[in-house]
């Protein structure tokens, strides 16, 4: 019967998008303060308009039949852009999210037996021990005031990537320290730059770049820090770095070199902790405010997992929660633009792409396109449940991208975060603030601007 529910009549907080389009230079300034307010009301309608602008088209894309065609069918011919690598370039180097080619192929086939299905499942205990710690944490604190779930969820999935990847708390990757330089990196680095978008080279000093360059100077030195303690120790752990270690090219048995060693560390701690974090924030927001589904959660947590930790095969029983999950990510996607360049001509039909022009793929416009979805901006997570499902276009909802760069932590996190919900749901009640404004803004990520201040009740 739950399969043809509509789970609830909650229509969450987000930007109201302009009328009409903006002139040239406030749409551009409106681009970088905050793309949501850019974005008219007609692209969550239409399928599709290009915008000629200094002898390239940009190309804005949020129908699925244009994402299979840029992520999978001329993957080889949409490259990375130049904007995401100045965007997470500094910090992440050439590790897996930002190389291309043979390069991209060696780390990628290097770092891939860490997330196959056997060895993701040895890591739900991980996952639900730092939801157990979560709880904690917020029992401890003042009753009856509200608690930055944006803050804790930080933190939770701070602790399962050290956990995970490297294999235990090290002292250069203390909490703290790590959340800081993350926070200045995403701040100050996290939203095009004004110069860039006008074109003004490199060189040209920039007054705002010395703290995020401090923060990916920082991040570096902590990931060589944790290189350097693993291979003192002569330890063989099967965690990620230690597969990052031993793993060689089988054509050319070369292994990964200290740079690439250091930037993959940092692009693991990055892709996969904010992303995460994000996720779990939004689906706490949401249920905070439909009741009767966090009361469906409750209820299938009990049902599956009674009072024990919760492990890998309860995850794959936890059904609604994973819908949860799925519908958080298409209403908030943590990665709502993913931009890439064409490197050669190609005719998609309705959009005729030149050499050097830019593919914005607008997964936040998609996920709430009127001609995609029923009551787009409705909280109904039942629209993932396979009878409501039957009839969706495989790339209408991309929260991982697609195709060959499709994220390698997919199934990590979405295993992560219904073994986290779970946890959370049966240890606390979540209550919505009516005085807080959700805000989302693209930097990087879709954060909520000012956190996410909500109540927490502990159950009884
Ligand atoms: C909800 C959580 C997550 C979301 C929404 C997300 C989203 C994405 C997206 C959209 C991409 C593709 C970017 C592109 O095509 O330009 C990507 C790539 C990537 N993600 Fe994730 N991610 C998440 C979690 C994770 C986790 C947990 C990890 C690692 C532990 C991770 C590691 C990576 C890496 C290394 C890449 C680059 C893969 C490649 O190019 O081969 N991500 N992610």
């Amino acid at each position: 019967m739950a399969d043809t529910l509509i789970s609830s009549d909650f229509v969450p907080q987000t930007v109201i998008p302009p009328d009409k389009p903006l002139p040239l230079v406030r749409g551009l300034l409106q681009m970088i303060a905050n793309p949501l307010y850019a974005w008219p009301k007609a692209m969550y309608e239409n399928p599709y308009h290009g915008i000629k602008w200094i002898g390239r088209t940009f190309h804005y894309f949020r129908k699925p039949e244009h994402m299979k065609a840029v992520f999978l069918d001329h993957a080889d011919i949409f490259h990375k852009s130049q904007f995401q690598k100045k965007l997470v370039g500094p910090a992440l180097g050439e590790g897996l999210l930002t190389s291309e080619g043979e390069h991209w192929k060696f780390q990628r086939r290097a770092a891939s037996p860490a997330f196959r299905i056997d060895a993701l499942r040895a890591l739900v205990p991980a996952f639900s021990q730092s939801a157990a710690d979560t709880i904690e944490r917020i029992k401890a604190m003042p009753r009856g005031q509200p608690v930055d779930v944006m803050h804790e969820m930080q933190h939770a999935t701070l602790d399962v990537i050290v956990e995970t990847i490297l294999g235990g708390a090290d002292p250069a990757f203390g909490y703290d320290r790590m959340a800081s330089v993350i926070s200045d990196y995403i701040d100050t680095m996290g939203k095009p730059d004004m110069l860039d978008m006008f074109g003004t080279p490199p060189w040209v000093w920039r007054p705002w770049g010395g703290k995020g360059r401090r923060a990916a100077h920082g991040l570096k030195a902590s990931a060589v820090n944790a290189i350097l303690r693993r291979r003192a120790s002569g330890e063989t752990r099967k965690d990620l770095l230690g597969l990052m270690l031993a793993a060689r090219d089988p054509e050319t048995g070369r292994g990964l070199s200290d740079d690439e060693l250091r930037d993959n560390v940092v692009t693991f701690i990055g892709a996969g902790h904010e992303t995460t974090a994000l996720t779990l924030t939004f689906a706490l927001y949401l249920i905070a405010n439909a009741p009767e589904v966090q009361d469906r959660l409750l209820r299938e947590v009990r049902d599956v997992c009674g009072d024990k930790p919760i492990d890998a095969a309860m995850v794959e029983e936890l059904v609604f929660h994973e819908h949860v999950i799925k519908e958080a990510m298409r209403l908030y996607p943590p990665v709502s633009i993913i931009d890439r360049v064409a490197t050669e001509d190609i005719d998609l039909g309705d959009a005729q792409v030149k050499k050097g022009d830019f593919a914005f793929n607008l997964i936040y416009v998609m996920h709430r396109h009127k001609m995609l979805w029923d009551n787009p901006e409705r909280f109904d997570p039942d629209r993932f449940s396979d009878v409501r499902a039957k009839g969706m276009h495989r790339f209408q909802f991309m929260p991982f991208g697609a195709g060959p760069r499709i994220c390698i932590g997919m199934k990590f996190a979405y295993m992560e975060s219904v073994a986290m919900l779970a946890t959370l749901v049966r240890g606390l009640r979540f209550l919505p603030n009516a005085a807080h404004r959700v805000e989302p803004n693209i930097r990087i990520t879709l954060r909520p601007e000012g956190g996410m201040p909500l109540y927490a009740e502990r159950r009884s």
